[in-house]
Order: structure tokens, then C-alpha cells, then sequence
């Protein structure tokens, strides 16, 4: 069976950067590495936009947010989390885990906040040091108005923003320095389109005077340590070499194309499959929507596992059902990752097939004419 992975991470990767990542590893205290180390850092920051430092960590993205959490703050700190869905909370968890207390910011999943909520927050709480949210919430297909945001905050000399972006950055136009976004994270295994293992995490010289502050405790997740490793030209702890080459191979290719061509291509995939759905009659669960993923609500008596479950098991593709509340209610595709137009009409002509096998009548053809239209038109 040939299989197709359409989940929003981890992705498929690109057979080419695969083979990069396959020459024999290097050490990575050598100056070979130490160069390529220092290379991927500059690209990470075209793409982070950003002239502030990016550190690349041996972890999955929540090790980039947990490194946020435990470097900006100290036990009784008081933090505001927008929680809007799954990774939402795990923002207070964190925060919770370190003895942070947190105001939250409960928004109805599959709606982004209103900033305006957020800036009556502050004012009530002007002694919160941190307001943790996500760029792109992955378990609902919402973007929050990060930018807004990074506006209501920057006014404040003591609150940092820091923004989970692991399903955004390179997705989408992210301007971590014009938007005053201090802590942002991202991971390998969403649009950097790589296997999981590496947590990238950029920090403004507003958030360095939090981390000097800090008191949580920390050992690996140390961003002042791997400060001065950086001067250095290296990491505090073993690289994550081969990963990091791979890292490298992307940004070349991320830099030969261009941040808005890339960003237009995960517009297109993303129009496209949203106006295959209308012309399927399948709804969207999110009201507030995202270009890097497209979450289906599975309709009225058809459960959204089953949907996932026939893709993967029977046909081969692999696409990602709701988590928590959400589970058996939308399926999501990913937009982002080593995917083309043509993967977007597998995953539609899957999804009709699908439909029409768990009884929900679905015109064959009907999301797939609509995309190729889509295709040819834009
Ligand atoms: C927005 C967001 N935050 C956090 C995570 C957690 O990242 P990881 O599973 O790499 O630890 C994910 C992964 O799906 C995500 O999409």
C-alpha cells in the first residue's frame, strides 16, 4: 500500500532532504559543524524575520515551550494564557508545572481571541509578566491575532508575549520583530517539514532582561547557557547534527523560493481543499480559519475517527481526527509539509470515498472538480 502522511505534523518530508540528513554524522564540536550551525541560525531568522538570536533545541516543540515558561518566569509569577483549544491549555500546564500562577483567557475552540479581551485582562492584572497564546491553534485550525497582540503588550514594559507558532512559523507571514513578539517557537516536524526532534525558540532583548530574572529551575532548557554556547559557535549539549544539516537543506530551499511564494503556496493548498468542502456540502468546524490546516466537521451522524480510521487503514493516507471534546467531531489536513496540489486532490477523492462508504451521500467528484477548478484559476 503506498501511503500518504496529510496530518498537520508530523509531515512528509521531501525523499531529497532525507538523503541529506543520510551522510555520515559529523561531530559536533568539529568547525564543519560549527559552520553549518551558524549558517541554519542566520536562515532561521530570515524566516523568523527577526534580527533577534534563534536557538535550536533537541526536543519537540513543547520543549521549546516549556524552555519559555521556565526562562522568563519565576514561581509565583503570574502569567495570562489564552486557551482556546488543546495546545491553549497546555500553556497553563506548563506554567502550572513551575508554580506560575495563571489568569486564563477561556475562547470557544475554534474561535480566535479578541484582542480586546486580552488588553481589559492586563489592565485588571498589571502585575502579569507573560501572556502565553498560540500563533496557529493545530487542534482547532484557528489563528489568533498574534499581531494585535504583540501591539497591546509592547506597550507594557513589564509583560513579554510569547507565542507558540510551531504550526505557523513559515506557514505564514510571522513578523517576529515589527510585531514585538518576544518568545516564539517553532518545531522541525510542521512547516520546516522534517522529522520531529528539534524545538526552535527566538528571544528579544525585552525577554533576555525576563530570563536574567528568572528563577524557575532549569538544567537543559537553559537559554542564558546556550547564550553563551552560541558565542561559541555551538550548543550547550550534543546537536542534534543530523537533523540540524536537514534544517539547513530546507531553509536553502525556503530562501531560493522566497517567504512569500511560500506562503502562497499554503494559501492556494488551503483554498482550494476550503472550496472543495462547500462543493462537497461539508462544513469547516473553525468560524475563524487558518491557510495551514482545513478542519472538516464531520457531519451530522458520521463519526469523524471513522473517517480518519477508513483513510488511514484502508486507503493509505494518513490525516488527523479532533482531540479532547473534538474527537469524532472534525478531521484535519495539513497544508504545510512536503505536499503539492496533487496530494490536496488524493486527500479530497479520499475523503468523498469515505463519505460515501460510512452512508453520507457525497457526489463523487464534486470537492475534486472544485479544487482542480481552484487549481487551474489560481
Ligand atoms: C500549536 C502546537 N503547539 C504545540 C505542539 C506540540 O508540539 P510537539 O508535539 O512537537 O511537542 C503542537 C504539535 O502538534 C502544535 O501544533
Amino acid at each position: 500500500m503506498k501511503r500518504y502522511l496529510m496530518a498537520p505534523g508530523p509531515v512528509a518530508v521531501d525523499p531529497h532532504v532525507m538523503l541529506v540528513m543520510a551522510e555520515p554524522v559529523i561531530h559536533h564540536r568539529s568547525p564543519q559543524f560549527s559552520e553549518i550551525l551558524t549558517r541554519v541560525r542566520d536562515d532561521l531568522k530570515y524566516v523568523y524575520q527577526t534580527k533577534n538570536d534563534v536557538f535550536i533545541m533537541a526536543s519537540s516543540g513543547t520543549g521549546g515551550m516549556e524552555a519559555s515558561v521556565c526562562n522568563m518566569l519565576s514561581p509565583g509569577d503570574r502569567a495570562l494564557c489564552i486557551i482556546g483549544g488543546k495546545f491553549g491549555e497546555r500553556w497553563a500546564e506548563l506554567c502550572q508545572t513551575y508554580g506560575v500562577e495563571t489568569v486564563n483567557i477561556d475562547v470557544e475552540w475554534g474561535r480566535a481571541v479578541d484582542p480586546a479581551q486580552v488588553e481589559a485582562a492586563l489592565n485588571e492584572n498589571p502585575d502579569i509578566k507573560a501572556v502565553f497564546v498560540q500563533a496557529h491553534e493545530t487542534s482547532t485550525g484557528v489563528k489568533h491575532p498574534v499581531k494585535e497582540l504583540g501591539e497591546i503588550v509592547g506597550r507594557r514594559e513589564n509583560t513579554i508575549l510569547v507565542v507558540d507558532a510551531i504550526s505557523a512559523m513559515g506557514v505564514y507571514d510571522l513578523k517576529t520583530d515589527d510585531w514585538g513578539l518576544d518568545v516564539v517557537v517553532s518545531g522541525s516536524q510542521k512547516s520546516f517539514s522534517l522529522p520531529p526532534g528539534l524545538s526552535m525558540v527566538s528571544v528579544s532583548e525585552k525577554a533576555w532582561k525576563f530570563a536574567e530574572q528568572s528563577k524557575c529551575p532549569k538544567y537543559y532548557f537553559n537559554l542564558l547557557k546556550e547564550r553563551k554556547a552560541l558565542g561559541k559557535k555551538t550548543t550547550s549539549y550534543t546537536s542534534a547534527v543530523s537533523l540540524i544539516i536537514g534544517l539547513g537543506e530546507v531553509l536553502r530551499q525556503f530562501k531560493e523560493m522566497g517567504l512569500e511564494a511560500l506562503f502562497a503556496h499554503h494559501r492556494r493548498l488551503s483554498g482550494a481543499v476550503k472550496t472543495a468542502a462547500a462543493a462537497m456540502g461539508l462544513e469547516l468546524f473553525p468560524r475563524d480559519d487558518s491557510e495551514a490546516i482545513t478542519v472538516f466537521k464531520a457531519p451530522e451522524g458520521i463519526d469523524g475517527t471513522e473517517v480518519v480510521k477508513i483513510l488511514r487503514e484502508e486507503y493509505g493516507i494518513t490525516i488527523a481526527g479532533g482531540q479532547a471534546h473534538l474527537k469524532g467531531k472534525i478531521f484535519r489536513i495539513s497544508h504545510y509539509g512536503y505536499l503539492s496540489e496533487w496530494d490536496m486532490i488524493i486527500a479530497l477523492a479520499a475523503i468523498e470515498r469515505a463519505m460515501n462508504q460510512l452512508g453520507y451521500k457525497v457526489e463523487y467528484g464534486s470537492g475534486v472538480a472544485a479544487a482542480q477548478e481552484y487549481f487551474a484559476k489560481n
